[in-house]
């Protein structure tokens, strides 16, 4: 056999596993960044809603940039903004001695997860998204 026909093939190994590593390299942030995508629309999605939400529902005590109304306290630079099933409790069950009314009958789920997640993220907050199964958890841990 031709020794060099041998000697060439059998270098062709190394780049062979060389390319099918980089393969299996490049494949799982591929799929990471999938993972990213979906979670992007998700979170604008609800942002986008919640926004709405927050329009009808919620500035005729809170005023629209964030601030102090006198009649509501500021949402922005709330210092409980952080705290996202304390936030999601305060919608859906209010506060009505102090003013805050309950919104849980009002609202759906998804609106409740929206309006939460558009006053987590807006004006100076950036405290990441509340979902629909957040909601559902928070009224399930709180059913008397
Ligand atoms: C009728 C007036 C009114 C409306 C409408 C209203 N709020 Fe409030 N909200 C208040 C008052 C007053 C407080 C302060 C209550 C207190 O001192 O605990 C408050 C407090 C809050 C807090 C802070 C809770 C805490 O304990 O730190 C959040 C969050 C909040 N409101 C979100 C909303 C959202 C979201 C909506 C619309 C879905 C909304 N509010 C609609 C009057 C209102």
């Amino acid at each position: 056999m031709n020794v060099s026909l041998v000697r060439r093939a059998t270098g062709a190994v190394p780049l062979l596993v060389v390319l099918c590593g980089a393969i299996l390299l490049w494949a799982p942030p591929a799929r990471a960044q999938a993972d990213v995508d979906d979670a992007d629309v998700r979170f604008n999605e609800l942002y986008a809603d919640g926004a709405v939400v927050f329009g009808t529902s919620c500035v005729s005590c809170h005023d629209a940039d964030g601030g102090d109304t006198g009649a509501a306290p500021a949402l922005s630079g709330h210092p409980s903004m952080g705290a996202r099933d304390y936030i999601v409790r305060q919608i859906l069950f209010g506060n009505p001695e102090k003013g805050m009314p309950a919104f849980g009958p009002a609202l759906d789920d998804w609106q409740i997860a929206a309006v939460a997640t558009y006053i987590r993220n807006s004006w100076d907050n950036a405290h990441g998204v509340v979902d629909v199964a957040d909601v559902q958890r928070v009224k399930a841990e709180n059913r008397p």
